[in-house]
């Protein structure tokens, strides 16, 4: 396996760096001997011939601007990936590239020895960096998954789990990821106004099943620092994707994130069964009518007897209006469980939807915005002891 991956097309620093590595590293050089740098993580893990490199090296005699561009996306994309740029050291360039995440500048001249010497730090940055995401990964064995489900549509699935997403975003900055398993009609990526260039579609490759740092480059990041993984652009699309894939999908996206937000299409279509087998947390969304009632209490019924219904149950009533005709005491007896967040019907909500921006996403103050922070709340672990005793109460529209 190559620990080293150089792309450069200097032969002459090539082979200046195989000699600092055979002269006392371990592992190889795998070397790209051209300018051309890719596009991100994707193009670059395409063309390797393993899984992990520990040290990129960008340079000599590449595009300053495209190495600094490369280093940005993949000090985001795949952080613990230890990137050096080589480049005489000017104060600026210096800056530019700390901001870029690029670990170290390496002089275009430097003879086998310094290179050595950098080399071997930079191993040491990515082993340290590693250390630290394992520990914790032990520690918490595996991110929790709630998955937001009705048997109706429209009652604000894919809203609550945008907005989900993005509360929990607030409290773990890049450790959630939201993933729209509405694979033919899913709009999360309209609701967060994103052009995905990839979908679940690629998340479920055998590339990316194998290898989740392949996994990770398939994700767009959202500006308010959470992952999306979008449904795919064709609904024909769809039909491709298993239910196994999507079990070994949510298990890989588990490992790496704290909270996977899965949003689902409604009823309980086999790939929103698989889904739920693999949640923690299921979110059970209810809009404030007779049939999205029953749909909800004949949904329940039907997973109770399957036996695969997840330990953690929050059930949401959305577009809650008192003037309905209904109380929630009545829905409560009829779904057979206690309402747990009551989110009421928003103007604010209907716009954000078509403007692409949740309204979590900007500190608005709404109604509906309340009810969402105390969904949020119930997973966040500083309120996680609140949560639960909260999870006995009664909401009252
Ligand atoms: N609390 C709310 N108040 C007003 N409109 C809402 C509310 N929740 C959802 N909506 C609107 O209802 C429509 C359907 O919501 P959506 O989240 O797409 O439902 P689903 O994913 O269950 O099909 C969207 O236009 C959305 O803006
Ligand atoms: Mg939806």
């Amino acid at each position: 396996m190559s620990r080293f991956v150089l792309i450069t097309p200097n032969a002459d620093f090539d082979s200046r760096l195989r000699q600092a590595v055979t002269g006392g590293l371990q592992g190889d050089v795998q070397t790209f001997l051209t300018n051309l740098l890719p596009a991100g993580p994707y193009d670059l893990f395409a063309q390797l011939n393993q899984n992990q490199p520990e040290v990129l090296i960008l340079g000599p005699d590449v595009p300053i601007d495209e190495a600094l561009r490369l280093a940005t996306v993949l000090d985001v994309q795949v952080p613990d990936l230890t990137v050096l740029l080589v480049s005489e050291p000017d104060p600026e360039l210096i800056l530019q590239a700390m901001r870029a995440g690029v670990r170290d500048i390496l002089s275009p001249s430097a003879d086998p020895a310094q290179m050595r010497v950098l080399l071997e730090r930079a191993c040491q940055s990515f082993a340290s960096r590693h250390r630290l995401e394992q520990p914790q990964q032990a520690h918490s064995s595996k991110g929790r998954v709630i998955g937001v489900f009705s048997p109706k549509g429209g009652v604000g699935k894919t809203t609550i789990a945008t907005n989900l997403a993005i509360g929990l975003g607030k409290v773990a900055p890049m450790s959630v990821v939201l993933v729209d398993l509405d694979l033919q009609f899913g709009d999360v990526a309209s609701g967060l106004y994103l052009s995905p260039e990839h979908t679940v579609t690629d998340a479920v490759s055998p590339a990316a099943s194998q290898d989740t740092l392949v996994l990770k480059a398939f994700l767009t990041v959202h500006p308010s620092s959470i992952y999306a993984l979008c449904a795919p652009d064709n609904p024909v699309d769809a039909d491709h994707i298993a239910p196994e894939q999507v079990t070994r999908l949510l298990e890989q996206l588990a490992e790496e994130f704290q909270y996977v937000v899965v949003d689902t299409a409604p009823g309980l279509p086999e790939i929103g069964l698989a889904a739920m087998e693999a949640c923690t947390d299921v979110v059970w969304v209810s809009a404030m009518d007779i049939p999205s009632v029953r749909g909800l209490r004949s949904g329940l019924n039907i997973l109770r007897q399957l036996n695969i219904l997840p330990e953690g149950k929050h059930v949401v009533l959305n577009m809650a209006d008192a003037k309905c005709g209904l109380s929630v005491q009545d829905i409560e007896s009829t779904i057979g469980a206690p309402v747990d967040v009551s989110v009421p019907r928003s103007r604010a909500v209907a716009f954000s939807t078509n403007r692409g921006v949740p309204v979590l996403q900007e500190a608005k103050r709404d109604p509906a915005v309340k009810g969402l922070n105390q969904l949020v709340e119930r997973f966040s672990p500083h309120d996680q002891a609140k949560g639960q005793r909260r999870s006995h109460r009664r909401v009252v529209v």
